[in-house]
């Protein structure tokens, strides 16, 4: 086994760590993870729109791009980048498919047969939000197009052995440039579901966890410690960082376009103890950081 947990001929020398792919760098998540990591590792990420400094360009359905890109000898390959906005995932399954679902084939493709690690960020979107929480040994069944995008990515990624799936629930925090999460409160008003339940894990909590996770395979759930409502999680950071919005307490999809949600998302793991800070700690180093929303 190498260091990091896949089989190999080979033990990856005694240095400053693994040699990591990151898919994704520029978007919110995985901006998040190149913090973390870049400064600490050799890594490599990547954009297709949003350019970012130090990262190189890659369209997922550059299929040889990518394959050859994976098969540089990397150590870990970070998989954050695909179709992730619920609602375009609803409206495009097909672009969905292509975008979440078909590079996860082609990099365990270029992965075969080397040493080095897939790590897949999934969703709790896998999951319908029936049950009070779930954990890594409970039945899947999505209910949106994304969900079933990312249950499909895992199965490729399950099937093959030795590689990693890292299901995420609702991501909240400050990112180094794709701020998904604060521009939900960018505009005067915020409607925000009192009718969702969740357990939102704090952005720069990932990359730490992740690091002391990545040696494992299999699924890994990383959930935040709080259970709260949308609107709760809206309004307390509204608060926090005194945004210029209004949170407005709604129930159920107020647009056409909105697609199905399970109503309660809450992650834990029977695998691994770690668990994302208390929203009140998280909340005090969000503001911390610096007020007002981020860019999209
Ligand atoms: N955000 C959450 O709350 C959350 C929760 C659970 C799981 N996750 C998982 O975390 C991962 C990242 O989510 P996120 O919120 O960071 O999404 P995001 O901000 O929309 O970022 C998506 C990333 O994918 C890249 N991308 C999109 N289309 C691409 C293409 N055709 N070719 C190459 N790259 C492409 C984007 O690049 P550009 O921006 O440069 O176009 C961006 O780097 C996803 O796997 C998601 O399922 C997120």
């Amino acid at each position: 086994m190498n260091r990091y947990g896949r089989p190999s001929g080979w033990e990856a020398p005694a240095g400053p760590g693994p040699r990591i792919l990151l898919l994704g760098a520029s978007g919110f998540v995985g901006g998040g993870l190149w913090s973390h990591l870049a400064p600490r590792h050799a890594v490599v990420g990547t954009y297709a729109t949003r350019a970012a400094p130090g990262l190189v360009r890659l369209d997922l359905r550059d299929e040889t791009r990518l394959a050859a890109l994976a098969a540089d000898g990397f150590d870990l390959v970070v998989h954050a980048a695909g179709l992730v906005p619920l609602e375009a995932a609803e409206a495009d399954p097909a672009l969905a498919r292509l975008l979440n679902v078909r590079p996860v084939e082609v990099l365990l493709d270029a992965l075969r047969g080397s040493a080095a690690k897939l790590v897949l960020l999934s969703s709790d979107n896998v999951f319908d939000g029936t049950r009070p929480r779930y954990t890594e040994a409970d039945p899947r069944s999505p209910v949106n197009v994304y969900g079933r995008t990312k249950a499909a990515a895992e199965d490729l990624l399950l099937a093959e052995g030795g590689h990693l799936v890292v299901r995420l629930p609702l991501v909240f925090g400050r990112g180094p440039w794709a701020n998904t999460f604060l521009a939900r409160l960018a505009a005067p008003t915020t409607p925000a579901r009192t009718d969702l339940v969740c357990a939102p894990v704090y952005l720069p909590s990932i990359g730490p966890a992740l690091a002391r996770l990545w040696h494992r395979t299999g699924v890994l759930h990383y959930g935040g410690a709080d259970v709260v409502t949308r609107f709760e999680l809206m309004s307390r950071v509204q608060r926090a960082l005194d945004l210029p919005t209004r949170v407005v307490p709604v129930r159920g999809p107020q647009a056409h376009a909105e697609c199905p949600r399970p109503p309660r998302l809450v992650l834990r793991s029977t695998r691994h103890r770690l668990l994302g800070p208390a929203l009140d700690t998280a909340l005090a180093h969000l503001t911390a950081q610096g007020r007002g929303p981020g860019t999209s």
